[in-house]
């Protein structure tokens, strides 16, 4: 595993995008960066994150046989890696708001953004990028939902060593997408799902509130939810948002 430590730059996926386009770059490549001018969130969302207090981070997976149907497995064993590394620091009220946000007590900690490059039918290699909040303090207002290790735990936490464990652990699980035990992925996955069988309300892609209950997720990465008249949809990314 190389690991390249940059100061400031744009954002550690298309750092990674870059150097991939220079050279040949080897599988569990990873780029850390101390700051990020253009840090990238899901969807058009940028990820703010102040310098030198946390985590963020880009590692480089190849692929040899995982089809493009399959590339959600991806993102549930990210998900439970990071879920696995943080209940020894937070041993309770952790978990996934689907796709991957890390919650802790209901305030998101981390997330997730991979970005997939295919091949035909099969995933060739996805950069996952991962930013973890670690001693930063103080949110903005508008990040008044987020929170770090530090304002949980009221502790200094050494950002080196928990990157490795991250990193250990995101390799280990990968090992399982690699193995195609999708099953045991999507089950462990679900075990640790936000709000998995609470009745909660939503927004559809329309705006439209509606009460439902989360029963699980599909091998392609939809969210499955029960309906108030026990009829069962599923949700893509954008189709359904939590109030
Ligand atoms: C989200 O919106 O929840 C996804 C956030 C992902 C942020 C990380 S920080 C490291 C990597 N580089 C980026 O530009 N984004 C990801």
């Amino acid at each position: 595993m190389k690991i390249v430590k940059v100061g400031a730059i744009d954002s550690t996926n298309s750092y990674l995008r870059e150097l991939m386009k220079q050279s040949y770059v080897k599988d569990a490549t990873v780029v850390v960066a101390e700051k990020q001018h253009k840090g990238k969130g899901q969807g058009d969302n940028q990820w703010s994150s102040e310098e030198g207090k946390n985590l963020t981070f880009s590692v480089l997976i190849r692929f040899d046989e995982l089809k493009v149907v399959h590339q959600f497995m991806l993102n549930y064993s990210i998900s439970i890696a990071i879920y696995n590394v943080l209940r020894y620091y937070i041993p309770e009220k952790l978990s996934v708001k689907w796709p991957n946000d890390i919650l802790s007590a209901g305030k998101k900690i981390c997330g997730v953004l991979s970005e997939c490059v295919l091949k035909s039918s099969n995933v060739n290699y996805a950069i996952v990028g991962i930013g973890l909040n670690v001693n930063q303090e103080n949110f903005s207002d508008d990040l008044s939902n987020a929170t770090s290790l530090k304002r949980i735990l009221n502790r200094t936490i050494d950002r080196d060593e928990l990157l490795e464990k991250l990193l250990l652990e995101i390799q280990y699980q990968i090992i399982g997408v690699r193995k195609h035990e999708f099953k045991k992925i999507k089950s462990q996955y679900e075990s640790i799902l936000y709000r998995n069988g609470v009745p909660s309300m939503f927004k559809n892609a329309d705006d439209q509130e509606f009460l439902g209950r989360i029963i699980g997720t599909s091998l392609m990465g939809n969210l499955i939810v029960e309906l108030e008249d026990e009829s069962l949809k599923e949700f893509g990314l954008k189709e359904i948002k939590f109030i």
